[in-house]
């Protein structure tokens, strides 16, 4: 057992004043937190059969690759506009600071796929929202959407209330 909040760091007034951001350097950089981390990640699974795990640009690349790769799933970026090389669909949300759009490849998932959505933080919800919109176009089924971090105030569970949302932290 390893308590994962001792591995994220606060990083008051960034990227803006009055924003206090999550770093979760301090857990990449140890692998026994990373190890921790993906193991209860998939155990909030019970199982459940995944087909694709997304990782939503940049800071849910991570996680979400270990897990795909532990899932024996395929991992799907979702990028920001203009990075993904091939036919795009796009989203537009709004984030904590500011607003933006979010894209993903037209063949990166088949119709009935089961989806894991994966971010590092949970924080409005604006960002895993689309980035669920986004899979739904393709006809991906969401089986769970999970973040290392979730700020409670901000209410991003509210939005995402049509899937099942698991945080391994909570502030
Ligand atoms: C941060 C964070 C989440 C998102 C959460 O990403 O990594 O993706 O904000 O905010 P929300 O729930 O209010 O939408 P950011 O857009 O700052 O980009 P990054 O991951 O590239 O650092
Ligand atoms: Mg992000």
């Amino acid at each position: 057992m390893i308590n994962l909040d001792q591995y994220i760091r606060d990083i008051p007034d960034f990227p803006k004043k009055g924003v206090v951001y999550k770093d979760i350097s301090p857990m990449l950089q140890s692998p026994e937190a990373m190890r921790f981390a993906v193991k209860t990640f998939i155990e909030n699974l019970k199982g459940e059969k995944i087909d694709k795990v997304i990782g939503v640009e940049s800071r849910g690349f991570f996680f979400a690759t270990l897990l795909a790769e532990k899932l024996n799933a395929g991992f799907i970026p979702i990028r920001k506009p203009g990075k993904l090389p091939y036919k795009t669909h796009t989203e537009a949300y709004e984030l904590e600071y500011g607003t933006d759009s979010l894209e993903i490849h037209q063949d990166a998932i088949e119709k009935g796929e089961k989806v894991l959505v994966h971010d590092d933080v949970l924080a409005t919800g604006g960002t895993a929202l689309a980035a669920c919109n986004l899979v739904e176009k393709l006809g991906g089924e969401i089986i769970q959407c999970n973040f290392l971090v979730e700020i409670g105030f901000l209410k991003g569970r509210d939005k995402l209330k049509n899937y099942q949302v698991e945080s391994l932290l909570k502030y």
